[in-house]
């Protein structure tokens, strides 16, 4: 039977129990961010374990250089069009800067706006002062993904898109904050830009799955973002991006070839035009020619 919750052909999406439950099964977690209803029907089509309606939004998708654009508005919009994909995939939405930083209240009840756009977990950056807000989305029976390491929406307070946890205290930080998120509830953890022999510690540390990101192959599971996986994006690219296709290049020269057969006339052919019957042209033509 098909369900509204179920996807498209009748499968059962995949729930934050489900990704938990997979830690130390020894198959990697997949996740990849989507930002709309075709990039989250290619993701789940591909098959992914998770798609993450991420604030990258605010630079892939809108254009800006970092991610503090955007509003829990913003994202509602964009995980609900994502999530009219119907995925098989565990839809995570993203809660912006600020939409849980000012008090438990309005951190619940932006979580609940995701949720009721169609996300069903939401994901927070911080560690251990994150756990209040944790606690109460927790509360509400909303499933929390945690992200340290590099935290995006602190690059003001950290000075930029940094590696993290270089150093011996910062290495033992980002390892005390995973296990905090852990023990408080999250069913997984991203880990951003950090040593790879970091990643294997809070790997080790914790019982629930860690999602890398330029954080080495020791995770349980990897995450890219849509754009820098399919070149889609090309002003800049972090060593730990690669690369699968090259869709911005494509489709630069798909609207260039439309382009040039525009002006050549040679678009639209006879075949991609609608005709009248013969007798209707015939009429048509006497009609015009009276009228001209
Ligand atoms: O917003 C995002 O896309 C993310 C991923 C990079 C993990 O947080």
């Amino acid at each position: 039977m098909t369900t509204a919750s179920s996807t498209p052909d009748g499968r059962v999406p995949l729930s934050a129990p489900d990704i938990r439950a997979r830690k130390g099964d020894g198959t990697p977690l997949v996740m990849v961010t989507a930002y709309d209803f075709p990039s989250a029907r290619v993701a789940d089509s591909a098959g992914v374990d998770m798609i993450l309606v991420g604030d990258t939004l605010a630079m892939v998708v809108l254009g800006h250089e970092d991610t503090l654009h955007v509003t829990i508005d913003d994202m509602a919009h964009h995980v609900a069009a994502a999530a009219r994909a119907r995925p098989r995939a565990l839809l995570i939405g993203d809660l912006p800067w600020l939409s849980y930083h000012v008090s438990r209240e309005e951190t619940v009840r932006n979580a609940a706006q995701l949720v009721r756009a169609g996300a069903a977990a939401v994901k927070l950056e911080g560690g251990r002062k994150r756990l209040d807000a944790i606690e109460a989305i927790l509360d509400a029976e909303i499933p929390v993904m945690g992200h340290v390491g590099l935290t995006p929406q602190s690059i003001h307070a950290v000075g930029g898109f940094k590696v993290q946890g270089k150093q011996l205290d910062a290495a033992r930080a980002i390892a005390d904050d995973a296990v905090a998120l852990a023990e408080a509830g999250c069913f997984a953890i991203v880990l951003e830009c950090v040593p790879d022999a970091v990643a294997r510690i809070v790997t080790d540390a914790v019982p629930v799955p860690t999602i890398g990101i330029g954080a080495g192959r020791h995770c349980d599971g990897q995450v890219l973002v849509y754009h820098d996986l399919l070149g889609l994006e090309d002003r800049m690219k972090p060593k730990f991006v690669r690369r699968y296709a090259s869709l911005k290049a494509d489709a630069t020269s798909a609207v260039a070839r439309f382009a040039e057969d525009v002006r050549a006339g040679r678009f639209p052919s006879s075949d991609e035009t609608y005709h009248l019957a013969d007798d209707v042209a015939d009429a048509v033509g006497l009609f015009g020619a009276a009228h001209a």
